[in-house]
């Protein structure tokens, strides 16, 4: 075997205000897993490195509005997101967190050496500021429009609908995200990180270097931000959240987060060597190790280009080897937003499909936002597990299994001679992990998880082909052959899913009873001939995945939209009361309960219904703006309240005489001021 390659493997630092959710699993997690677990199967020296992601105005924002601390946030949320780490067995070496003393120390130390270097730029300069909050504004405490594409809801470090990363004071239009207010300026003295200096470096590095081998989206943000020119960075902040400079006379002032989270997965694999005796340099200076961070899209230029230059200037470390960065997930159809509640969390996921993390695990990895945005929806999720994971590779386990058990009690038949079928079949076994290994080392792991699927097509055709249910009754021997076959392919799939499925691969590992035999490796399938042999007893047979049926599919649909509308509904701020009217203003309304008696749609018109109401006193028309809420059919026949002295007005050429009395739902949804309705409404609306 060759020598081991030595992998530091990123995936980046969760912010530690909200549960994660299938969108941070898919983009960047379970990849980052996949490759991780691929790396050391076949025998790579591996550290994997995460942590929480705790300083930044995120966290403070969020303490803010539930009125607790930012150590009480990030504590909460710290223990939530690791539990559902492990709970999707996300393998990392380490999880650590940025409020640790060996994070405070070691990004000090980092600091103090730019410094010390010369590195930083020191400058008073003017930075926006709220009055009222008698604060400075960093990062997310400021919004307004994006100099680059325009999005009115750009953060003031970076604009996420573009990605680019910018300050503060080029925002267009910046508004506090405190109180509303428009900032003023006001002096201040900070640290740059000049990028201008490092331009040079950056553009022979990644663009005339060998990085052309990064994946498009990530050479292309990367190319396009250096070609538009970089500018010095500030690295500090007026806050009192984060890692206190390390300098005299700079009481008040952090670290700006993006500086000190990515130096969380040096001080990650330091905490991870400590406990494991082992010499973290290695992992981060020896020029034989390769650097890898996996990261969403919105992270692209903070891996590419700040932390490099950092890295860089500080001199000791090693560069990234690739930054195989994703895009986004969306959720049936929308984006997937926390302030919305349009997401899928984990810890709940969990609860609704208890021991069903493969099965996420794949629908996200067959799915996954590699190359463009991509969209989950709970159907495909089904479809994925029905039609694959229980139909193909299920199936293929629980015929080889309880066929094994039926004829030979369990234990694996001696073979005879082996035809040109059995042959092909086994030589093109020898050839996936080859095949897989491939797809996961170029990054495409939606092609490795379908090439894995593919071994298990296989073992169902040979066994389709070879039928050994109607052979058993002619031909012992040659059912013997059969079986033996189809058991080398299962104890294939054991190994091969590990990365893909790894509680699956347990489970199979465990029914095969590979601990027994020595267990076969990655490299083991493509030069052993023979992975279980003859002779040896395999275990009882269970399922592996279990087929969903619609109605639980429904239920999440209905779960989600329902969580959308309670959110909604929770936020929904009523509109604030009108002007008072005197009692002689309300009684000039003259108000009668009619009945709708004919309705069709106005030509040409969205909203209008042209409507006949009898209102005991005559039949008259009224145009009324409800055809988007109703369909002209569900309304006739329905009594309805009628303001009918209102001085009638024409629309769109048709004399309205009235109005109709709506109100609306908590969901937002316009009903009737119906008396014999009881619909819990919010507020009169007049149509
Ligand atoms: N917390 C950031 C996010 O969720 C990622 C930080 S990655 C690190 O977008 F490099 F800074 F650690
Ligand atoms: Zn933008």
């Amino acid at each position: 075997m060759n020598q081991p390659k030595r992998y530091t493997i990123t995936a980046a630092l969760p912010y530690t205000n909200g549960p994660i959710h299938i969108g941070h699993l898919a983009g960047v997690y379970v990849p980052a897993d996949i490759y991780a677990r691929y790396q050391r199967l076949i025998g790579n020296d591996v550290a994997f490195i995460c942590g929480s992601d705790e300083h930044g105005v995120p966290i403070t924002i969020k303490a803010k509005k539930e009125g607790v601390s930012p150590q009480d946030v990030v504590d909460k949320y710290h223990a939530i997101i690791k539990t559902s780490f492990e709970d999707f067995g996300i393998s990392f070496d380490n999880y650590s967190r940025t409020s640790a003393n060996i994070h405070h120390e070691t990004a000090s130390e980092f600091f103090i050496s730019l410094y010390n270097k010369g590195e930083f730029i020191e400058e008073v300069t003017e930075q926006l500021y709220d009055e009222e909050a008698n604060q400075f504004l960093a990062d997310r405490f400021i919004i307004g429009t994006c100099p680059k594409c325009g999005n009115e809801e750009s953060y003031g470090d970076q604009c996420e609908k573009c990605g680019t990363s910018h300050n503060a004071t080029d925002l267009i239009n910046p508004k506090s995200a405190i109180t509303g207010n428009t900032p003023t300026l006001k002096q201040t003295k900070h640290w740059f990180l000049p990028l201008d200096k490092h331009e040079k470096f950056l553009n022979d590095w990644i663009l005339k270097g060998h990085k052309k081998d990064w994946k498009p989206n990530v050479y292309g943000q990367v190319k396009s931000w250096i070609d538009d020119g970089l500018r010095p960075r500030a690295v500090t902040r007026d806050l009192d959240w984060g890692i206190p400079v390390p300098l005299p006379g700079a009481e008040g002032k952090v670290l700006y987060v993006w500086f000190d989270a990515p130096i969380g997965y040096i001080s990650s694999t330091k905490e991870w060597a400590q406990r494991e005796g082992k010499d973290w340099e290695p992992y981060w200076k020896d020029k034989d190790t390769k650097l890898l961070h996996f990261i969403g899209k919105d992270n692209i230029v903070f891996h590419c280009i700040i932390f490099p230059a950092m890295l860089k200037a500080e001199g000791s470390y090693v560069l990234p080897d690739n930054v195989p960065a994703n895009e986004f997930l969306n959720l049936e159809g929308n984006k997937l937003s926390t302030s919305k509640n349009w997401a899928v969390w984990l810890p709940e996921y969990l609860e609704e499909f208890p021991n069903q993390q493969d099965l996420l695990r794949y629908a996200l990895t067959a799915n996954a936002p590699e190359t463009k945005d991509n969209d989950f929806t709970w159907k495909d999720f089904q479809a994925r597990n029905n039609n694959e994971l229980v139909a193909i590779f299920g199936n293929f386990i629980n015929r080889v299994v309880v066929l094994t058990h039926k004829y030979y009690n369990g234990t694996v038949p001696e073979p005879s001679t082996f035809t040109d079928i059995d042959n092909e079949t086994l030589t093109t076994l020898k050839a996936y992990p080859a095949v897989i290994s491939s797809s996961i080392e170029r990054y495409r792991f939606r092609e490795g998880s379908q090439e894995l699927l593919n071994l298990a097509r296989l073992g169902n055709k040979y066994l389709a082909d070879e039928e050994p249910w109607k052979v058993i009754k002619e031909d012992a021997a040659r059912t013997q052959t059969i079986m033996f076959v189809a058991l080398q392919i299962a104890s294939a799939l054991a190994t091969l899913s590990e990365p893909f499925l790894p509680f699956t691969s347990t489970k199979l590992k465990g029914i095969l009873c590979h601990g027994e035999v020595a267990e076969a490796t990655w490299n083991d399938i493509s030069t052993k001939n023979i992975l279980l042999p003859s002779g040896h007893q395999i275990g009882k047979g269970e399922l592996l995945f279990l087929k969903i049926e619609d109605d639980t599919i429904q239920n999440q649909l209905d779960k989600l939209i329902s969580s959308k509308a309670a959110n909604e509904a929770a936020n929904k701020v009523a509109e604030p009361q009108k002007e008072t009217i005197t009692f002689e203003d309300f009684i000039k309304l003259d108000m009668r309960v009619g009945t709708i008696l004919e309705a069709e749609k106005m030509p040409k018109a969205k909203k209008l219904l042209v409507l006949k109401v009898d209102t005991g006193i005559d039949v008259r028309t009224i145009v009324s703006g409800i055809a988007e809420s109703f369909s002209p059919e569900e309304v006739i026949g329905k009594k309805v309240t009628v303001l009918v002295n209102l001085a009638p007005r024409a629309l769109r050429g048709v004399e309205s005489q009235g109005m109709i009395l709506m109100t609306e739902t908590p969901e937002g949804k316009l009903v009737f001021v119906n008396p014999d309705d009881n619909t819990v409404t919010n507020g009169l609306h007049i149509s």
